[in-house]
């Protein structure tokens, strides 16, 4: 299994491109600006990283990077936006408290965000399109400008509570982690990892992976529903270098999102429920995790993203300019949204109901 020693070592042995790293936490907020565009509040608390140009609406011809002046991320050409909905604990009295994240495996000291992967197809031959190529080349207009500007997906659904069984929900899922990145080591998503949140206290704390569809149509930069446009292997799956489907035949860097979050501090049996079922609940009022979601705004500057797909950088990636974690974790944004979003809540923010199925 090739991601059986997740290691920083393992991945200097590896042959294949793929880029790992943090982007520290932007700000937590109740806006979508894929979803909801111009509304603050939106229906739920997100957490973003990347870029400072984030905003309420991000029109698909905004510039990212000539419009932010700093991005949380480590790569500081990128200035993409990455973002996930946020969790709670809800505690035996009822009240809801919101878990912090915190930096994965090898990336502190990142505050708390999503660490970002994009990784090249398995198979090493197949040359990954870092979106602005194929762009380009349809557009017959390959050289001057930034073409993927304006491109965005979305993996995952809020409102699910079950497992339909399809790309999305094989995509999604949660390791509990024993102390100190403990546990599981297989691929995420594999052998014990959970598609709901995980039935028990988990010492290390509880990871969500959401790994983004890889095939795209090669035209479209958005869909109404910001998925149509792109789509799953036909058969297979990326790892296997499955095929794309004819309708979206472009093979782009699978992108995947981890989330450390920092349930540590809630292991404490006196405070969950009584009857032994788990006390997490998403923002959007999901008791399963079947509603874990991540949205993705393009917003790498020039061929950069290009270029480091190109030259099989392994997690380091000289092609790249860099900045220090503590750099990356000063970029941030203040929120749109004034609200009590930590401290003992009376209810989610934005008030929608916990379900649970
Ligand atoms: C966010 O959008 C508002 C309204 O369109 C605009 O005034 C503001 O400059 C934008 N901020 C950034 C960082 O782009
Ligand atoms: C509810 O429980 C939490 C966790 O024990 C505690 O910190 C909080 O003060 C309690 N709130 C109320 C209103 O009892």
């Amino acid at each position: 299994m090739r991601w059986s020693s997740f290691t920083a070592l393992a991945f200097a042995a590896r042959a294949h491109a793929m880029l790992r790293f943090s982007c520290s936490e932007l700000v937590v907020d109740r806006i979508d600006p894929l979803v909801n565009p111009g509304l603050a509040p939106s229906p739920h608390l997100h957490q973003l990283v990347g870029g400072n140009a984030l905003n309420t609406t991000m029109e698909p011809a905004n510039d990212l990077p000539s419009i932010a002046t700093c991005t949380s991320c480590q790569f500081t050409e990128d200035f993409s936006n990455y973002w996930t909905a946020v969790l709670f604990f809800k505690a035996r009295n009822g009240t809801y408290k919101r878990v912090p994240t915190f930096a994965n495996q090898y990336l502190e000291p990142a505050r708390g965000g999503i660490t970002v992967y994009y990784i090249a197809p398995y198979d090493g031959k197949t040359r990954v399109t870092a979106f602005q190529k194929a762009w380009a080349i349809e557009q017959r207009c390959r050289a001057e400008l930034t073409p993927m500007q304006g491109f965005r997906m979305i993996v995952g659904d809020p409102n699910r509570r079950t497992d339909m069984k399809d790309g999305d929900s094989r995509s999604l899922s949660f390791r509990c982690w024993n102390e100190n990145f403990g546990g599981e080591l297989g691929a995420p998503g594999t052998n014990t990892d959970t598609k709901t949140l995980p039935n028990k206290m988990c010492p290390g704390g509880i990871r969500a992976n959401h790994f983004f569809p890889t095939c795209w149509d090669g035209k479209n930069l958005d869909s109404p529903d910001h998925k149509s446009h792109v789509a799953y292997p036909e058969s297979g799956s990326f790892e296997s270098g499955g095929p794309c489907p004819a309708s979206h035949p472009v093979k782009i860097p699978q992108i995947l999102y981890e989330v450390a979050w920092d349930t540590r501090q809630f292991n404490d049996p006196d405070i969950w429920p009584e009857d032994g079922s788990q006390p997490f609940v998403f923002s959007m009022g999901d008791g399963t995790g079947y509603g874990t979601h991540g949205d993705y705004v393009f917003g790498w500057k020039g061929d950069a993203l290009q270029r480091a797909m190109d030259q099989n950088c392994q997690v380091n990636c000289p092609t790249l300019k860099t900045q220090s974690t503590q750099t990356a974790n000063k970029c941030s944004v203040p929120r749109k949204v004034e609200e009590e979003v930590d401290g003992w809540l009376t209810e989610l923010p934005g008030g929608p109901p916990v379900t649970y199925s």
